[in-house]
């Protein structure tokens, strides 16, 4: 594929992430043009009123500098910081100190060592061929692991602890650093084809020989799976088997063929795993001025993939399939116990650009799915399902559990400023319902609109346009909501209302993290409390505050997927650090709850040009797991085939074989 020109600003990715990941979404304007209020302007009361501001820009003048400066030195030397043994229960590490952005490894704890469980190419099955990039092959690599790993999660499955399902997903593909130049059509259609296979899922049984050590993945494992852009979804929920849906491929509007753009995720109470269609508009070609098109960022240029000149269903200008691109950006859910089953598309969760979807279930067994739509001043959703959870793994509580998320009601957030008399650290909130009963409560639309052009039922509803949420995911341990806002290169920008320098900053390059607490703690509350957690940058960067820890902060930027160890810390895998605090992108632990609550540490750091995706925390059994997504994005074949001329092994990334070029990988970090 031959890469436009990508001369426009491109936010915190390299230009490649951009333009292969979200079609350079950064280069447009933001498809959300609501004039309400957004966030920064929101939250610019609560803030004010905290302690450890650092001006920056129009409040500045006179502002004190930060105390946290020297006490970060400490942090940045690798040594323990204070307290550090205090937080029980959790993996016990030294932080490590920020790495260069251009540092082509992995970087890990001392006593800690890190190997490569899976990584692209690798085979799945027994007939699976071996990895071959000089020659790419859609039937090999629909057998083998695929590209861009992350959601991830290791769902161990004996009381040994020694058998596991790995299941991650397959976000995008760059066609330029995995495949040499194509000589003829036909050649390069084969690529195409291939590429089509490297997205979608695995599913991959592991297994090792005891608690704490190392996991390898089981060629012809039972379990193992691959779903990729061709495999059948079904569609469930209302606005299956509407018009909206229909193609003349499939007049039943619900069997749809693959997945696109699979980002972050979760793993249900009930076994299986959700996964958000995010960036779907970059696989098609569509009409702009069709219903919803402009609003999700379809375009009629030439799409980044090409797949259209593959399987003429990605051209959405054709009659025939002008509502193909309405069957992609959905909340899937895969059973990765049973390869057999066909996996499904929710409608009654909406249609957006879904970063992913996490589960909370109430002792009452009420089930809430709490959701970003990952796009510049776009929302926040939750998904109240109709029916309770049943406990228990009889077939029959099985099979009902697998209905849950087909029926219910969506809500969006609508934040406001107001203070919580007697705490002024706690804003306040609204779910506002776009369907009750499972209907549309959204004047002018149909259920099955407001579930297909849920964007547009939002902006109807004047839900708060956000900054970019990425995963948003319940605390097990006390139910707490944790949003991770990313970004917004747009904040302040091309007319939007300007912003308070000590809130999340215009050009917001640094992102935060919010905590949401529903009404009484309740799963199913139409009202919420929120604070700002977190907002990230650099502690000696004028304009960046870190919530509530006086001690040593790492510097941390871009937060992006987040996951909770045993104990209920908070970690944090980041997106885009290069071009906020110009250092790796990387994992970090920050505690929620006690003294410490605050005091972000950093785990590890991946190579080069690669985003930290997927964290799995298993602190029990001192191991981590991340997804190490795109290394190596901005290069081309020929420097991949040079990439490590001199490659060695040992402690580098995560790309050993026989291969030099980067591979995206699954990395386990476990005690050495
Ligand atoms: Fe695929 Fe929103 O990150
Ligand atoms: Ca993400
Ligand atoms: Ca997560």
């Amino acid at each position: 594929m031959n890469l436009p020109m990508l001369g426009h600003t491109h936010g915190n990715r390299s230009a490649v992430t951009c333009h292969l990941k979200c079609d350079s979404a950064c280069a447009s304007p933001p498809p959300n043009t609501s004039s309400e209020p957004t966030f920064a302007e929101i939250a610019r009361g609560q803030v004010s009123r905290r302690a450890l501001l650092i001006g920056g820009g129009a409040l500045a003048a006179g502002a004190a500098a930060p105390a946290l400066a020297p006490q970060l030195a400490a942090a940045t030397e690798g040594k323990r910081a204070p307290g550090e043994s205090a937080i029980r229960g959790s993996l016990p590490f030294q932080p490590i100190a920020p790495v260069d952005a251009a540092e082509d490894a992995m970087t890990v704890p001392p006593g800690y060592e890190w190997t490569p469980i899976l990584r692209w190419g690798d085979p799945l099955f027994h007939n699976s061929p071996a990895f071959d990039p000089e020659n790419p092959n859609a039937e090999a690599q629909e057998l083998q692991f695929g590209y861009n790993n992350d959601y991830l999660d290791i769902i161990v499955t004996d009381r040994a602890g020694r058998e596991a399902l790995l299941v991650c997903n397959h976000e995008y593909t760059n066609r330029a650093i995995m495949f040499p130049p194509s000589d003829n059509e036909a050649q390069e259609a084969e690529v195409l084809r291939t590429l089509m296979a490297a997205h979608g899922f695995s599913v991959v049984e592991l297994k090792r020989r005891g608690k704490g050590r190392p996991w390898t993945y089981v060629r012809g494992g039972e379990k193992n799976n691959r779903i990729t852009a061709s495999s059948l979804f079904s569609l469930t929920g209302p606005a299956a088997g509407s018009d909206l849906v229909k193609t003349a491929a499939d007049p039943s509007g619900k069997r749809v063929y693959g997945t696109l753009g699979n980002c972050a995720g979760g793993t249900t109470p009930w076994g299986t795993v959700l996964s958000g269609e995010e960036n779907f508009n970059g696989y098609f070609v569509a009409d702009p001025t069709a219903q919803g098109n402009a609003r999700y960022g379809l375009t009629n240029k030439p799409s980044s993939y090409s797949f259209e000149k593959v399987d003429p269903r990605f051209d959405a200008t054709k009659p025939d399939y002008k509502n193909e691109p309405n069957r992609f950006g959905y909340i899937v859910e895969i059973d990765p116990t049973d390869p057999t089953a066909t996996p499904r598309k929710h409608t009654a969760m909406g249609r957006m650009k879904h970063e992913g979807a996490n589960i909370r279930v109430d002792e009452d067994g009420t089930v809430a799915a709490y959701m970003g739509d990952d796009e510049r001043f776009d929302y926040l959703y939750k998904f109240v399902a109709k029916k309770k959870y049943r406990a228990g793994d009889s077939a029959a509580a099985r099979r009902h559990n697998l209905s849950l998320l087909t029926e219910g009601d969506l809500y969006v957030a609508k934040f406001s400023g107001v203070q919580n008399p007697g705490n002024d650290n706690l804003g306040r909130g609204t779910w506002v319902p776009l369907t009750q009963n499972g209907e549309s409560v959204v004047p002018g639309m149909s259920t099955a609109e407001v579930l297909v052009f849920t964007r547009l039922a939002a902006d109807k509803m004047k839900a708060t346009p956000m900054d970019r949420p990425e995963d948003v995911e319940p605390n097990p341990r006390t139910g707490k909501v944790y949003v991770a806002c990313t970004n917004n290169s747009q904040r302040g920008a091309d007319g939007k209302p300007a912003i308070d320098p000590a809130n999340p900053r215009p050009a917001n390059k640094d992102g935060h993290i919010i905590e949401l607490t529903e009404h009484k703690n309740k799963a199913g509350a139409t009202t919420f409390e929120w604070n700002l957690f977190l907002v990230c940058g650099n502690p000696e960067d004028a304009g960046t505050y870190f919530g509530g820890w006086d001690g040593p902060v790492a510097p941390i930027s871009c937060p992006d997927n987040v996951a909770f160890d045993s104990t209920g810390n908070l970690w944090i895998s980041t997106d885009g650090a290069p071009s906020g605090i110009g250092k790796a992108d990387g994992l970090y632990r920050v505690p929620v709850l006690g003294k410490e609550r605050g005091h972000v540490v950093q785990f590890l750091a991946v190579p080069n040009q690669a985003e930290t995706s997927g964290p799995v925390i298993h602190d029990q059994d001192g191991s981590v797991f991340v997804a190490v997504q795109h290394p190596g994005e901005d290069g081309s074949w020929d420097e991949q085939q040079s990439y490590f001329p001199d490659y060695v092994p040992a402690g580098s990334r995560p790309d050993r074989g026989d291969w030099r070029g980067p591979r995206p990988s699954v990395v386990q970090v476990t005690r050495a």
